[in-house]
């Protein structure tokens, strides 16, 4: 790591020199931690062993086992890897690669903010008929991530949604990074479910706060699907 923190360093002035509202933050946040710093060519690297399970573009399973990790925020994602570190958050695939020996606080930073700021299409650009390349297409179509519309009553989910939810995951689903709070859209239907079904069961706090249970032990499981189906399309625009 010491060859690298001279480049490091620079990244982190390179970074605030440009004032990037979002990309400040990360850099201030970056100073708070005691490793004080984000290196995003090692976070690709890190990237390397979280690729086996969430892809290599951090796209994730539609079956839901595994989420996109592409585009969350750093914050929330730098939160959620000191979670299953601390088993605030029980994560058991994935307590070998968060000890403290396996991802330490300079690791976790830098791998937080390479996987912010991969950015993944959500369709195909048209085809170059002049310049067609199969193989070039293959790849590019392995970056695109479009939820698959789900069957629900969208206009109810909606209305639920709006009501619930979006104070703080805000009213496009992109959710509030500053405040570490997820996005809804463009993230796995499935997965989410699962996430609804740990928040009523109690095996996941939801906003750090255990009367939140009450909060998904109210919404009945068509209303669920309704609120999924309504988050499936957000990410169509
Ligand atoms: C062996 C498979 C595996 C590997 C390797 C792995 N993960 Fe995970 N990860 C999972 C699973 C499974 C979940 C979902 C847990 C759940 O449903 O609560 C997850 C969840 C997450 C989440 C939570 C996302 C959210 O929306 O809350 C983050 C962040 C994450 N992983 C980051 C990483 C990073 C960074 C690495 C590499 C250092 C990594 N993971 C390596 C299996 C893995
Ligand atoms: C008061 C703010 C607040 C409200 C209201 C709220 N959330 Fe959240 N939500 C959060 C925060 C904060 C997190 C991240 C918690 C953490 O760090 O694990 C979160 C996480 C989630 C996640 C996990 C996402 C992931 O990637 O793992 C889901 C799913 C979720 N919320 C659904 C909902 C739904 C559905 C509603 C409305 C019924 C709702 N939330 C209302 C603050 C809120």
């Amino acid at each position: 790591m010491k060859s690298k923190q001279l480049s490091a360093i620079a990244t982190v002035f390179f970074i605030a020199g440009i004032v990037l509202p979002g990309q400040l933050s990360a850099a201030a946040e970056a100073t708070d931690n005691k490793a004080g710093i984000v290196d995003l060519e090692y976070g690709e690297e890190i990237n390397e062993t979280c690729a086996a399970c969430h892809g290599e573009f951090g796209e994730g399973m539609p079956d839901g086992e595994y989420p996109r990790l592409a585009g969350l925020p750093q914050g929330y994602i730098a939160k959620q890897l000191r979670d299953f570190k601390t088993r605030a958050r029980l994560n058991i695939p994935m307590l070998p690669y968060t000890s403290e020996r396996e991802l330490p606080e300079e690791d976790l930073v830098s791998v937080a903010a390479y996987l912010e700021q991969l950015e993944l299409p959500t369709k195909l650009p048209p085809i170059d008929e002049d310049n067609f390349d199969a193989f070039a297409r293959l790849q590019q179509g392995k970056r695109v991530i479009n939820i698959a519309r789900l069957d629900g009553n969208i206009q109810a989910g909606e209305k639920l949604y709006q009501k619930e939810c979006s104070s703080c995951h805000a009213r496009d689903g992109y959710g509030k990074p500053a405040r570490k709070i997820p996005p809804l859209a463009g993230q796995h239907s499935e997965y989410l479910r699962r996430q609804f079904q740990k928040y009523r069961s109690g095996k996941r706090l939801h906003d750090d706060d255990a009367d939140d249970k009450e909060l998904f032990e109210e919404i009945s499981e068509v209303q669920e699907h309704d609120m999924l189906s309504y988050l499936s399309i957000l990410d169509d625009g």
